[in-house]
């Protein structure tokens, strides 16, 4: 089913990890597919997407942190692709580090990426629905930590948590334009940066060999299995749908039953 057949979506971290799952599945769906991220080799990945799923895509390579160049990447995208009507914030980072640990630099770094970098793509989706008058979707990728704080991660868990009230905000500011904003909060997804989590984790939490830390947490995990970035593409791919049309504000967890509020 070609969902998103004429629609143009843009999609942050979208080259890797989850992201390149929410964008694989549009590309699937039908839709023109802007992927911006941090790495030089977004182009090609982005060509590689178009390559496997026949949808016509854009990759650049852009730091969601710098709000020029947001803006530039948005312009570029709707010059390119056409107009916006769906726009996936999804790049993130994380680190690990004890209280005394925790540097300023690491504070400032998750928060920004994951939170201010959050809010300016989502201000520049919003003026380009408005501008086009296009009841357009924000979605937000937060996560298990915007509910519950994990250990060694305050600076993360602050942002996602921050993730989930812009989010908030926005929705009641959007509601009445029939623009929706959502967000989204995975579990535990295979991706590199749970690779990290891993080894940084499992180093600090005890005598934990590479993969030991993430099988055990999967245990707890009441499906026993950890999620694949498809799985998060396709709740994505819902909340961007027309189905998902009387849905926002909410905040929406994927982790086979980890998080059970
Ligand atoms: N993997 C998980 O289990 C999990 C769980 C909960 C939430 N998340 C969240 O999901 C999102 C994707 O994570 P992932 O696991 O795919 O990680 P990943 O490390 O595989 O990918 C991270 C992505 O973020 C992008 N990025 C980082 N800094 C950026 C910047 N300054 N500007 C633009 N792009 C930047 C990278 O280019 C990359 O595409 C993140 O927001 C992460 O916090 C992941």
């Amino acid at each position: 089913m070609k969902r998103f057949a004429g629609q143009t979506v843009f999609v942050t971290g979208g080259n890797k990890g989850i992201g390149r799952g929410i964008a694989t599945r549009f590309a699937e769906e039908g839709a023109q597919v802007a992927i911006a991220a941090i790495e030089a080799d977004t182009p090609e990945i982005a060509a590689a997407i178009a390559a496997e799923t026949g949808a016509k895509t854009l990759g650049v390579t852009l730091d969601v942190t710098d709000a020029a160049a947001v803006r530039e990447a948005y312009a570029e995208a709707e010059a390119r692709l056409g107009t916006l009507s769906v726009s996936v914030q999804n790049a993130g980072v994380i680190t690990i580090a004890k209280v005394e640990d925790l540097t300023e630099r690491e504070w400032d770094l998750n928060l920004d990426v994951n939170t201010k970098g959050v809010f300016l793509c989502c201000q520049e989706a919003v003026k380009r629905f408005r501008a086009s008058g296009t009841k357009g979707r924000l979605i937000n990728t937060a996560s298990g930590q915007a509910r519950q704080g994990f250990i060694y991660t305050p600076h993360y868990a602050a942002s996602k948590f921050g993730v989930v009230g812009l989010t908030q905000s926005l929705a009641k500011e959007l509601a009445r334009e029939g623009i929706t904003a959502n967000a989204i909060c995975p579990g535990i997804i295979h991706t590199e940066m749970w690779d990290y989590n891993d080894r940084v984790w499992g180093r600090m939490l005890g005598e934990y060999g590479p993969g030991e830390l993430m099988a055990e947490w999967v245990e707890g995990i009441p499906m026993g299995r950890a999620g694949t970035p498809a799985e998060v593409g396709a709740l994505v791919a819902f909340l961007a749908s027309q189905d998902a049309a009387y849905i926002t504000g909410q905040t929406i967890n994927v982790d086979g039953g980890l998080i059970m509020s």
